[in-house]
């Protein structure tokens, strides 16, 4: 079996971490970070050095996810480090997704994630806990779908976007790139504009 590394080890890197142990897909799980020595999180793993040592870390059979929450230094970090080390997608064994989902490389979905018939994920998304990604939808690359929010059928996500806990997108909505859904919200319409948006139905936040 081969190593995985995982390129953060805060809060979000040590979920990775948890969920990919309990897949029994690698035989050894690691952490690098340029910030902390030890994973934020105690779940039996160890972090092995910064990004920088990556080039004398790494061995043929490793594979590599990034586990950073947030998107566009995650969607960075795995394009650079993509044509040095082969790239992973985490995919819980307590999660559910179709036979006909297709996971772009570097994913992650958690545990309780359901991921219906049809659905695409783009490059280095995250399905974080118990979300719910309806049949038909297709996310861009660098999409994060939060804890408990819910895409209905046939939503298309740019790039970038982030959906917040337990949010909600009504079914055929499309989002932009860059589109940030507060928690507890609910998109009515398309949202094409980056920016965030809040409440319900979802509107703009104008910055103060
Ligand atoms: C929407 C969000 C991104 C805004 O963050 P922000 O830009 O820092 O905004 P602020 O916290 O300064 O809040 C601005 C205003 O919006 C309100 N607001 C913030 N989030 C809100 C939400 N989700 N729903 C309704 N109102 C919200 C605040 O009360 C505040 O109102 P005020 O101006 O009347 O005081 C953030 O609150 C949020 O919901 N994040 C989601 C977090 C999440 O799901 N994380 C998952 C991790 S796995």
């Amino acid at each position: 079996m081969d190593r995985l590394l995982i390129v953060g080890a805060g809060g979000h890197g040590c979920v990775v971490a948890e969920t990919a142990i309990r897949s029994g897909l690698w035989s050894d799980v690691f952490h690098l970070d340029d910030l902390l020595e030890r994973p934020h999180l105690d779940v039996g793993t160890r972090v092995l050095g910064s990004i920088s040592d990556l080039a004398a870390l790494v061995t043929a059979n490793d594979q590599f996810v990034i586990g950073v929450g947030d998107n566009a230094l995650r969607l960075r970090l795995f394009e650079d480090l993509k044509n040095h080390v082969k790239a992973a997608s985490v995919i819980s064994s307590e999660s559910l997704v179709s036979k006909t989902v297709s996971v772009g490389d570097g994913c992650v979905i958690m545990p309780g994630a359901v991921v219906n018939v049809g659905a695409g994920l783009g490059q280095a998304c995250v399905l974080n806990t118990s979300c719910i990604i309806e049949h038909g939808v297709k996310l861009d690359s660098a999409v994060h779908v939060g804890p408990g929010a819910i895409l209905g059928g046939d939503v298309q996500v740019g790039t970038r976007s982030f959906i917040g806990i337990g949010a909600k997108v009504l079914p055929g909505i499309s989002l932009g790139a860059d589109v940030i859904l507060g928690a507890g919200a609910v998109a009515v319409s398309d949202l094409h504009e980056p920016g965030t948006y809040i409440g319900v139905p979802a509107k703009r936040l104008m910055p103060h």
